[in-house]
Parts: structure tokens; sequence; C-alpha cells
């Protein structure tokens, strides 16, 4: 225990932040995976963004990264390595922050990713375990990354729809966070693996509270239903299904596609985020503007009220 751990692990949230003194606390976090994309400059780019995306979410400003890299030298040439650090380079710069090293090892698997360092005021972290009721819900973002990078590795998506995912992917958080720091903005978390359903879940449980989601509202890539109707999924959408079995209510008239889509894995997604009512109009305005045209409110925060049901997510 350590009364400068302002965040630890026990609300799942985005990143750790440790308090320096008054006026600064610092934001730890790391993320890598293995290559989602064929082109490694594309890879690295993506890897980064979704790595920085947890800084964003708590509110605060990228400052050092470290690359973190799993190597096979029997497999490919180091000159793909190099593609892969420039492309996740690229995105520290575009963040303002810079790469102060890395570690690299070898193994049969590539991963790579970013640990982070970034700086947040001890009093404007913004966690996820603290939305209020009657607060609404803001995505940054477009849903059905998972559906559309599986899709295209299995060849059932055109290439062209290929710069279209990647262009989400690698789209900075910085923006968005910084919109929604310019209001009362009451909790943040950004949209990964654990879809979209999961991370409102950690939203819910961790915050005390019930959220409804608008699901005539969630924003998603339009190739998304045919895929998903193909047959397409990924490999954690199942597993989220499962664990969110007993947390998650459908209303009736939902059809299948819907709930897998809301169910599925993302990468490198947009921020979801609660505010006050009267804020959403203006901070929606400001993020079409900026670049997030998709952005939408897609949910609302209610009350809990234990009617003897272990839900905390309503999907109307
Ligand atoms: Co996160
Ligand atoms: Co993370």
């Amino acid at each position: 225990m350590d009364e400068n751990l302002l965040v630890g692990r026990e609300t799942n949230d985005d990143a750790g932040v440790y308090r320096i003194n008054e006026e600064l606390a610092i934001i730890n976090t790391t993320d890598y995976f293995t290559p989602i994309v064929d082109d490694p400059y594309s890879f690295g780019a993506i890897a980064a963004t979704n790595a920085l995306s947890d800084v964003y979410s708590m509110g605060g400003t990228p400052k050092t990264a470290l690359n973190i890299v799993c190597w096979n030298n029997d497999e490919l040439e180091l000159s793909v390595l190099a593609e892969i650090l420039n492309g996740g380079a690229d995105k520290v710069k575009q963040a303002n922050a810079v790469v102060a090293g890395g570690h690299t090892v070898t193994g049969p698997e590539i991963l790579y990713g970013l640990a982070l360092t970034g700086t947040v005021h001890p009093e404007r972290v913004i966690q996820n375990c603290t939305a209020q009721p009657g607060d609404l819900l803001i995505l940054t973002k477009k849903i059905g990354i998972g559906i559309l990078t599986t899709g295209l590795k299995f060849d059932c998506v055109d290439e062209h729809i290929l710069p279209i995912a990647i262009e989400s992917m690698t789209r900075l958080n910085k923006n968005a966070s910084e919109i929604m720091l310019e209001h009362r903005v009451t909790s943040c978390t950004d949209i990964t693996g654990y879809g979209l359903l999961g991370h409102a879940e950690e939203m819910a449980t961790g915050s005390g509270v019930v959220i409804d989601i608008f699901s005539q509202e969630v924003p998603y890539f339009d190739l998304v239903p045919e895929l998903v109707g193909q047959g397409i999924s990924t490999r954690a959408g199942s597993a989220n299904q499962e664990f969110l079995k007993d947390k998650v209510s459908f209303a009736k008239n939902i059809d299948v596609t819907l709930k897998q889509i809301l169910l599925e894995a993302e990468t490198s997604g947009g921020l979801l985020f609660s505010l006050p009512e009267d804020e959403v109009d203006v901070a929606l305005d400001k993020l079409k503007q900026a670049d997030c045209p998709e952005a939408a409110v897609v949910g609302q925060v209610k009350e809990f009220s234990s009617n003897g049901t272990s839900n905390v997510i309503n999907v109307l």
C-alpha cells in the first residue's frame, strides 16, 4: 500500500497513476500484441496508437515511450523490425512524446508495443469507475474493427477496406481526450479487447451504476453485419460473451448480429466517456469538427437498483 498510488489494480482501470507531488502525477501503462495487419509500418503505428490510448483515457499527456519487442530472427529480416519501430515512433512523435529506449527478446512469435509514461494533475485523473447517474455516454470511434481485421485475414474483405480500418486504428485519441477534458467528464475508458459492452461493464461495475446502451445509436463500419453473417468472429468475442452473460441484458428486439457486434473485441478503439447531459451537445459538436466525425451518444448512466439480477448493462 502506498497513499501516492492514486490508481492501482483494484478498479481494472486503463493505467496506473502515481502522485509525485501536489501538482504532478505520472501515468504508467503498457500494451503489446501480435501483428494484426501485414504491413509492418502500419502494424507499428496501430500498436503504438493502441498503447497511447490508455494514457489519453486517464486524461493524461504521454511523455516517454519504451519499445517492447519479441522478434523471430529465423523468419524475418531486421529491416522489417525497423519498419515496425518507425511506425510506432511516428505515432509517439505525433503524440508529442519521445521514444526513450526499449527492450527486445527473441522468441517464436512477433510482438510489439509500448510501455508509456504520461503526466496528469493529481486532481484531474479521469478514472473508469466514477460515472454518475444521469450522465450520457459518448463513444468517439466506430466499432467493428476486430471483425474487419479478422475478415481481412481470411480474405473475406475487399482490400480497399484495409486503409479505412488502418485509419481508424492509427487515429490517436489525443483530440478526443483534450475535448472531453474541456468538459465536466466524470469517467472514461478506451475500447479494446473486451469490446464496447465489456468496457462499459467495467465502468458500470466500478462506478456502482447501471448503464443503458442505445444499440441503434452505436456507430460501426458498414461491412460488419455482412461479415458477421458470413460467420466471421474474433477469438476474444466468445470469451467476452461468456464473461458478460450474467451482466448484460438485451432488449428482445435486438438481433443476434447486432448483439455479436457489440460483444466483439476491438483494437485501438475510441474513448467511451460519461458527462452531464447539458454538456453533451457542445462536446459532440467539437468532436465532429475535430477528427471524430462518427462520435455519438451511445448510452446513459442510471442509478443501480438491486432488482434481483446481476445485470449492470441494459442494451436497448
Ligand atoms: Co484501456
Ligand atoms: Co491496456
